[in-house]
C-alpha cells in the first residue's frame, strides 16, 4: 500500500486535511480531521486511557499548553532542543542537514553529530540543493520552540514542545494532594508544538500534534518491585538491538538478565506498551522496539527505546521510551528554587522517571495504513472494533412501509444505551454497506419488511460480510457482547 493512496483516500473521507485549506498560502504543518477521523482518533486515545490510565492506575492531568520561558530554561530545550539547519542560498527552501546528508550519503547521519563535523560532511560531499543546485549556507542551531504571545509579550512564553513539561511542573502537587506514592504514573493527552523546518508527510511530522504521554515515577532502588510482574514476564517483545539488522523476540524478563534495560520497571512497561499498540490492530510482524544509541537520544535520556511500525514511509516511530533519571526534577528545582523530592519513610528522594511518549497522530496513521484493506470488489478499513468510528450503522432497507420509524426506533435505544451509531438511509442498501466498510464500522443492521412482522433484523459483519437474523430486542446485549467483549457474531442467533 503506496503513501500516496492513504493519503487520497483520508482525504477522500475527510479522515484529515490541511487546516485553512480554502486559503493558500496556509502554512504546512496543520492539520484538521473530519468528523470519521476524529472519531478514529478520539476511540485511540480512549483506548489508551483505558489501558494505561485506568489499568495502570495513573493520575491524569491536563495542563496549559503555553508555559512562561523559565520552564524551558529549567527543561533544558531553551538551550539544547534546535535542529542543524542550511538554506539553499539560491532557492532560501531550508532543511535540515542531517537529513540531506543521509539521505544523500545513503547512511545514517545523526542529528546530535558537532556542527563542524556536519559543515565538513557538506563541503567534502558538495552537497548541493536537491530542488536547485543551488549551495547551501553554513549549518547553524535552529530552535525548535514555537514562541507565543501573551499579552503585550512583557513575559516571554512558548507552546510546549512535548507535553510532559506539565507532568513534571505537577509533581510535587501530586504528592502532596493526590496521596501519590512510588511507583505512580502521571499520565496526559495534550498537544504539542514544533517549528518542523520542514513539516512533511502529512499528521506524521506536523507543527501542531497531540502526544498520549506517561510519566512513571519511580525509586531507583526499587526498580525491580513490580507489582503486575508475573502477567509480563514471559511476554516477548519484538526488540532490534543496536548494530543489528533482524528484530530479536526477547521476553520481558530476558531483557533483564541480557541487560538490555536497567530494571523490571522498564520491562514491564515495554511489554504492556508493545500489548496496548498491538490491541489497536498493528500486527505484530510490524512492531518492534530500536534500541536507540548514545548519539541519537534526546538530551535529557539515559536509554531510549523507540517504538516502531513498519508503514509505506518506513520504519515510523510512534512512540519514544525514555529513561529521564532525575534529569527534570533536578533541573526544575534548581531553575524554580522548588524542592521536588518525594519522602519514604523520612528518607528524601528525588524519583527517577520511565516516560512513554506516544504520538497521537502517528499512532493514527498507522492504525489507518494497518486497517486499510483492498479486495476484488471492495475497498475497506479493517479497525479493531474498539477504535473504529461507530460501533454500528442502523439502515432501513427501503424509506416507506414504516421501516425508517423502526430504524430510528432502534437507533434511539443504542444510543441510550450508549452504543455509537450512525444512521444511513440514502441509495441502495449495496452503497451503504460499502460505505460504512470503507470508514471500518464493524456492524450494519438493517430493518427490512420482515422487522415489521416478526421483531427482527439483520446484523453484517463488516469483514466476513455474513449476516444473523436478531430480535431486536437482543440487539443492545448482543452488540455489547461483539464491542466491549469481542466476541464474534457466528456465537449469535443463526446465520442466514
Ligand atoms: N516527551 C518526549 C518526546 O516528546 P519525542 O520523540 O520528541 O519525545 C514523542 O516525541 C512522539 O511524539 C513521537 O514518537 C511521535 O509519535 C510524536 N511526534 C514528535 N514530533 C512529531 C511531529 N512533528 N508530528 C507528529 N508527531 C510527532
Amino acid at each position: 500500500m503506496s503513501y500516496e493512496k492513504i493519503i487520497e483516500f483520508a482525504s477522500r473521507k475527510s479522515l484529515f486535511y490541511p487546516a485553512a485549506e480554502i486559503y493558500p498560502d496556509s502554512p504546512a504543518g496543520f492539520w484538521d480531521f473530519g468528523p470519521t477521523g476524529h472519531a478514529i482518533r478520539r476511540k485511540i486515545i480512549e483506548s489508551w486511557r483505558k489501558e494505561f490510565v485506568e489499568r495502570e492506575e495513573m493520575l491524569e492531568i491536563h495542563g496549559s499548553q503555553i508555559l512562561p520561558e523559565q520552564v524551558f530554561m529549567g527543561s533544558g530545550h531553551l538551550k539544547s532542543f534546535h535542529d542543524p539547519i542550511i538554506q539553499c542560498i539560491k532557492c532560501k527552501k531550508f532543511e535540515r542537514a542531517d537529513k540531506i546528508l543521509s539521505e544523500t550519503l545513503k547512511k545514517h547521519i545523526p542529528e546530535a553529530t558537532p556542527l563542524e563535523e556536519l559543515n565538513k560532511l557538506m563541503s567534502e560531499n558538495k552537497i548541493k540543493c536537491p530542488k536547485c543546485k543551488g549551495d547551501f549556507s553554513n549549518v547553524s542551531y535552529f530552535n525548535m520552540m514555537v514562541e507565543s504571545i501573551v499579552g503585550r509579550g512583557e513575559i516571554k512564553t512558548y507552546l510546549r514542545p512535548e507535553a510532559c513539561q506539565s507532568i513534571f511542573l505537577n509533581f510535587s502537587r501530586m504528592v502532596k494532594t493526590m496521596r501519590m506514592t512510588l511507583p505512580q504514573g502521571i499520565a496526559q493527552v495534550g498537544g504539542a508544538f514544533r517549528n518542523e523546518i520542514s513539516p512533511r508527510q502529512s499528521i506524521t511530522r506536523a507543527i501542531e500534534f497531540a502526544q498520549m504521554e506517561a510519566e512513571v515515577f519511580f525509586d531507583p532502588d526499587k526498580m525491580d518491585e513490580v507489582e503486575n510482574w508475573d502477567e509480563v514476564k514471559d511476554y516477548k517483545l519484538r526488540i532490534l538491538r543496536l548494530k543489528s539488522s533482524k528484530v530479536e523476540e526477547i521476553k520481558a524478563k530476558d531483557l533483564i538478565t541480557k541487560k538490555l534495560v536497567p530494571g523490571k520497571l522498564i520491562a514491564y512497561y515495554m511489554a504492556r506498551t508493545q500489548e496496548v499498540w498491538h490491541n489497536f490492530g498493528i500486527p505484530l510482524e510490524k512492531i518492534r522496539f530500536r534500541e536507540i544509541d548514545k548519539d541519537e537520544r534526546a538530551f535529557y535520556s539515559l536509554a531510549t527505546f523507540d517504538f516502531e511500525v513498519e508503514t509505506s514511509l518506513g520504519w515510523l516511530e510512534l512512540i519514544a521510551n525514555n529513561y529521564r533519571t532525575d534529569y527534570d526534577l533536578k533541573n526544575h528545582a534548581q531553575t524554580s528554587k522548588t524542592r521536588l523530592e518525594y519522602d519514604d519513610n523520612g528518607r528524601k528522594i528525588v524519583p527517577h522517571i520511565w516516560e512513554i511518549s506516544a504520538g497521537v497522530d502517528r499512532t493514527l496513521f498507522a492504525v489507518l495504513e494497518c486497517a486499510f484493506t483492498e479486495e476484488k470488489e471492495r475497498t475497506y478499513l479493517k479497525l479493531n472494533r474498539k477504535v473504529a468510528p461507530f460501533h454500528c450503522a442502523i439502515f432501513p432497507l427501503v424509506n416507506k412501509d414504516k421501516m425508517p420509524e423502526t430504524a430510528k426506533k432502534i437507533l434511539k435505544d443504542l444510543r441510550s444505551n450508549w452504543m455509537e451509531a450512525s444512521y444511513d438511509s440514502g441509495g441502495s442498501i449495496g452503497r451503504r454497506y460499502a460505505r460504512a466498510d470503507e470508514i471500518g464500522i464493524p456492524f450494519c443492521i438493517t430493518v427490512d419488511g420482515e422487522s415489521l412482522k416478526d421483531k427482527t433484523v439483520t446484523l453484517r459483519d463488516r469483514d466476513s460480510t455474513k449476516q444473523i437474523r436478531i430480535k431486536i430486542d437482543d440487539l443492545v446485549p448482543t452488540m455489547r457482547k461483539l464491542i466491549f467483549e469481542n466476541k464474534e457474531l457466528k456465537n449469535f442467533g443463526t446465520l442466514i
